[in-house]
Parts: structure tokens; sequence; C-alpha cells
């Protein structure tokens, strides 16, 4: 069952959602070359413990079988695409294509949100993949409203980027959030027609997150069980926002953060 949110639900993670935000362009404005990724973690950790908010990332488990997620910041740089743990000894490089995901638990309610950091002097197409991830995120979330049918999403980003050459990561997914830090329905970006069809509701609570890569879309995983990298090395970009389902449309829940 897709569980729904009351009103006043959407209010705290509207709440949260502004920390996050604040939270996200705070570190992507510290992702500067020379920067290790712990010290991008600790600047997060503490701008929650300050409001008394949770990283909803720390310790949790995918799969019951994983081991708990070591940092409250997933960052992956260049061909890791996401899921990368914050660790002091990997440092931020000119050129770089760093994707910030991060998750807080505030006020009893979950919210999760992602961008792409460019560092410095990165290459033409790394910007527009970076740009256009984004684009078509936002051209997903305009499709939302009470009644619309979830593929919508995935099929406006697939339209949007495919016949530009990108590839799209199948195998992982958007997902419902707010009293769980990933809850149904699963959201693919792409048309997946072997999904069931769901149609949206209003008081559901979404989290899109198409991952996009130069290149193709599978994906592999690094030897330290967490990191999802690119199977043919190609550089990966990563756009996330929660929104809410409105009668008439949606709600941002996490604004858009400040990235340069
Ligand atoms: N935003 C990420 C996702 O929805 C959450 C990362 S889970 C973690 O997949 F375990 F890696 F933290
Ligand atoms: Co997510």
């Amino acid at each position: 069952m897709i569980k729904l949110k009351t009103a006043e639900e959407i209010e705290r993670m509207k709440r949260g959602g502004e920390i996050l935000s604040r939270t996200l362009s705070l570190i992507a404005k510290a992702c500067v070359p020379g920067a290790n990724t712990e010290d991008l973690d600790k600047i997060a950790r503490d701008e929650f413990e300050k409001v008394q908010g949770k990283p909803s990332f720390l310790n949790y488990q995918i799969h019951s079988s994983d081991p708990p997620y070591p940092s409250a910041v997933c960052i992956s740089i260049n061909d890791e695409v996401v899921h990368g743990p914050a660790t002091p000894n990997r440092v931020i490089q000119d050129g770089d294509v760093v994707k910030m995901d991060i998750g807080l638990w505030y006020e009893g309610m979950a919210t999760d949100m992602a961008c792409t950091v460019l560092v410095g002097n990165v290459p033409e197409a790394a910007r527009e993949l970076s740009a256009e991830t984004r684009r078509a995120l936002e051209m997903a979330i305009e499709t939302i409203h009470d009644g619309s049918w979830m593929h919508e999403i995935g099929k406006t980003i697939q339209n949007y980027l495919e016949p530009e050459g990108y590839g799209i990561v199948r195998d992982l997914v958007g997902h419902g959030v707010g009293h769980g830090v990933h809850e149904e329905p699963q959201i693919p970006h792409f048309h997946d027609r072997r999904m069931p069809p769901v149609k949206l509701k209003a008081g559901m609570c979404i989290a899109i997150e198409p991952m996009v890569t130069l290149g193709d879309w599978r994906i592999a995983q690094k030897d330290d069980g967490w990191t999802i990298i690119t199977q043919d090395g190609s550089l990966a970009a990563h756009w996330e926002v929660t929104v809410a389902v409105t009668d008439s449309g949606y709600e941002l829940i996490t604004p858009w953060p400040t990235t340069k």
C-alpha cells in the first residue's frame, strides 16, 4: 500500500526539506579542490545537530543484509553514480563531477534530495549532462497531479534524454518517502513496461532521482560494497527532489539547492 501523508505531515516535511536544501547548498559550496569528503559530511552532520535533525542515511541498510551505511551524505565522484561513502582519504579535485545525496529525519518525517556539483574546470559535456539531467527532472515533476500516471515521470525523462544519447540508469529507482527513507512506490526513471500502472494521489510524497550517464545505463558496484559506478566508466550526473502530490499538481518539499 502506498501511504498518504496528512497536510500536517507535509508541513513537517517542508520544514525538513528547507533545512535539507540549505545544508546541501552549504556542502556544495564547500565542495572545492582539496576538500575531503569526510569534512563535507561533518558540515552536514553539524547542521542537522543544530536543529535536532538526524541524518537518515547514516547507519541505514538498503537491504537487511547490507552493513549499516557509514556516512550522512553520499558523495560520488565522476564515474561513481551514487552511494559513495564520505571518507577522509577522498579528496575533491579540479574537474570533478560530484554527486551529493542527503537525507534527513526532522519532526518525525524523512526527506531526500541530491544534486550534481561541477568543480572548477569540467568538460563541457559534463556541464550539459548535469543541466539536462536536472531539466529532465524539472519536466518530469510537471506531469504530477492527483490522478496522473506514475509512468509519465519515467516516460518524460526517457523521451527527453535518450534521443540526446544519454544513458538512464535502470537498476535504481525513485521512491515514496516520508514515514520511511524508502517507501512504495518504486519509480523508474524510464518507461518500464514491466511495472504495474500506479495512479498518483494527493498526499503521496515521492523522491524522484534520475541518474544519467554520458554512456551506457549499466551499473556495477565497487569493492567497497557501496559505491555504484558506471560499467563503461562514463561520467554520471544525479539530481533528486522530494515532492508532495496535490490536487492540482505538486508541491516541492526540498527547494532546489544553490550549487554555484
Ligand atoms: N537517496 C538515496 C536513495 O534513495 C539514499 C541512499 S541510501 C544509503 O537511494 F544507504 F546509501 F544511504
Ligand atoms: Co532517494
